[in-house]
């Protein structure tokens, strides 16, 4: 029998000058939202190019991930949902609901999706189910939850990651820290059916990501690889992080959040350790700016940043003083305000004059550029927000 553990609220816990800077932000994000969600209406963004939203809505060749299959498209129709929830105005409903129907394309190219497909209709198609019960968005959900289910490796109990096709690897043995990020489809899918067996998977694969990924030190693994017919553990993979065996920060908080999740679908404490002993790793390792670089292990120069990183991280850290013991609280709180209230102070662009949030993010260490905008930077930025003011839209 599975016990959902309780949220209790951060609220009490902050200060008068904490609230009225949440209020503010909030205030902000809204005078934002009002005019971009016009502005961008027909676009599903990824970054911004010169400022202005670029559009992943060009139909990728098959087998490719990219374009309309890309694993960040549904973070704009997630951003325009919690304004809804915020601000019960329809049009953020009309607005999501075009990434939603646009995403359905991506249904006709298997070997387009992989294990993100609840990065994709979690925020789009499963926020508009759970807000206003649109029963076409609940099948689009379930049939997400269903493709991701089929990736599971029974032998070695994970989630494939991606498929081998534009990558000139063979990934059928890979699985990926991200990944953690993409179970609450699994366990929405049996909460909404009935059916066990999608939640099975999903502590199948948190429970291997436990052993395997989570160094004795609370740092994360990105890539593991295991044998796809045995299921033994091959290698361990650098991914987007420095070099092999470091701490890539995004990955790091896919796994406090991803981790966190998990133990909110299914209160077992295990679950919560993990987020716990990685929370504790990032909280150690944040710089004295407050401002994340892309890898906790990287050189100092070039000094290479990660709003998404830190935005993430608060998000998860937040969750993390909502289910800890009164004494703990503060210790997971604190760090999420110092990391938000320094994004926003250094890296937040409230105005009008560019259609991003936040900036200096970086997709990883090794790519060629470096410090531009990420949707999902800026959806985990509003989303930690919304959790503050005690009005949260939980997506996951
Ligand atoms: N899920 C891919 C990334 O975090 O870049």
């Amino acid at each position: 029998m599975i016990q959902i553990p309780k949220r209790q609220p951060v609220q009490p816990l902050l200060n008068q000058d904490d609230q009225q800077w949440i209020h503010e932000s909030i205030e902000k994000i809204i005078h934002k939202m009002a005019w971009l969600s016009d502005k961008s209406a027909d676009k599903i963004p990824f970054t911004t190019v010169n400022g202005v939203h670029d559009d992943k809505r060009t139909v990728a060749s098959p087998r490719d991930s990219d374009g309309l299959q890309w694993w960040t498209n549904g973070f704009w129709a997630g951003m325009l949902w919690l304004l809804y929830h915020e601000t019960n105005d329809e049009k953020y409903a009309r607005i999501a609901r075009r990434t939603e129907e646009w995403l359905d394309q991506c249904f006709m190219n298997f070997y387009g999706l992989n294990h993100d497909v609840g990065f994709m209709w979690l925020p789009s198609a499963v926020a508009d189910y759970r807000l206003t019960g649109n029963l076409t968005s609940r099948s689009r959900g379930l049939h997400a939850a269903t493709l991701l289910a089929g990736r599971f490796n029974p032998v070695g109990r994970f989630i494939r990651a991606w498929n081998t096709g534009r990558l000139a690897y063979d990934t059928r043995g890979w699985a990926i820290i991200d990944c953690m990020f993409n179970l609450p489809l699994l366990y929405w899918a049996s909460e909404e059916t009935g059916d066990p067996s999608y939640r099975h998977i999903a502590t199948r694969h948190a429970d291997t990501v436990a052993n395997h990924f989570i160094r004795a030190d609370g740092s994360s693994e990105h890539i593991v690889k295991f044998d796809p017919d045995t299921g033994e553990k091959l290698q361990t993979l650098r991914g987007q992080g420095y070099a092999e065996g470091s701490a890539w920060t995004r990955g790091q908080s896919w796994a406090l959040y991803g981790f966190m999740m998990s133990y909110m679908h299914t209160g077992k404490p295990e679950y919560l350790d993990t987020a716990k002993r990685v929370a504790d790793y990032f909280i150690d390792h944040i710089p004295e700016s407050g401002l994340i670089p892309i890898d906790f292990q990287q050189p100092a120069e070039p000094d290479y940043e990660d709003s998404s990183a830190a935005a993430i991280a608060a998000c998860g850290l937040i969750e993390l003083a909502q289910h800890v013991g009164d004494d703990e609280r503060s210790t997971y709180l604190q760090p999420a305000l110092r990391l938000l209230k320094t994004l926003s102070r250094e890296r937040c662009d409230f105005s009008d004059r560019n259609d991003h949030f936040l900036e200096r993010c970086s997709g990883s260490y090794h790519e060629k550029h470096h410090h531009y905008s990420l949707i999902y930077a800026d959806y985990y930025f509003l989303e930690a927000l919304f959790k503050l003011k005690g009005n949260d839209l939980f997506l996951w």
